[in-house]
């Protein structure tokens, strides 16, 4: 089986598993009240890691559209393939939608202002469109993250057609 170029490997698992981590943290941040100092300290740490996400997924798609043959074409073209691409597809669209929601969000809080005067964030953020959106589009992307999880598994242990190979480092 052919598999995806090394550099293309690694920013999936890597992305893979900061995505994560900025899920629970993010969940985590929400529950916390805007009055707490320590809010804004892991707002920035979260905002680090998902602008982080974000290069790595525009990396990811200027590598595959300057070189092709980094990403394995498929043998036949079945019904199942086209719906994966289609897929694949929208975690992109969602992952960077998530990462724009939240930069709108900071800049119309003047987060980068609030972390130099070591204010608070105003109540008004809560109540923001991209915070609505951003909270939306995460939770949908949880959803999205374990079916993608499922479906590979489903591959791996059902079909038994070693999908993983295709996204795992060796031989190409
Ligand atoms: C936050 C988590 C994840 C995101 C956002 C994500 C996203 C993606 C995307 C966009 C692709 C398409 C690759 C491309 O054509 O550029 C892909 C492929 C793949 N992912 Fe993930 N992934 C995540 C986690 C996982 C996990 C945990 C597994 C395994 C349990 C997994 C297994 C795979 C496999 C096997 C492929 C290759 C599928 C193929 O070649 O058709 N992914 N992933
Ligand atoms: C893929 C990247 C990201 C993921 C997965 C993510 C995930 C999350 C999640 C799950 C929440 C809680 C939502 C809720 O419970 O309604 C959240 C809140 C938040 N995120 Fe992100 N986020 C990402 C990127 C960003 C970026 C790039 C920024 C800013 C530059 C940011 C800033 C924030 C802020 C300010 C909150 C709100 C806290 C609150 O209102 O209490 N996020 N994020």
């Amino acid at each position: 089986m052919k598999r995806y170029s090394p550099v293309l490997v690694a920013l999936h698992w890597i992305s893979a598993l900061v995505i994560t981590i900025a899920l629970f943290m993010g969940f985590d941040i929400a529950a916390l009240s805007n009055e707490l100092d320590l809010k804004v300290d892991r707002i920035v740490v979260h905002a680090i890691a998902g602008i982080m996400i974000g290069c790595a997924f525009l990396l990811r798609l200027t590598i595959k559209w300057l070189r092709p043959s980094s990403v394995p074409s498929y043998t036949k073209r079945s019904m199942v393939e086209r719906v994966a691409k289609i897929y694949h597809a929208g975690l992109y669209i969602l992952v960077l939608a998530v990462v724009i929601s939240g930069i709108t969000m900071a800049f119309k809080v003047d987060f980068p202002n609030i972390v130099a005067q070591g204010s608070t964030l105003p109540d008004e953020l809560t109540f923001l469109v991209s915070r609505q959106l951003h909270g939306l589009l995460t939770r949908i992307l949880l959803v999205a993250v374990i079916i993608h999880i499922l479906a590979s598994l489903y591959h791996q242990l059902i079909l038994k057609d070693h999908l993983f190979t295709r996204m795992w480092f060796g031989k190409r």
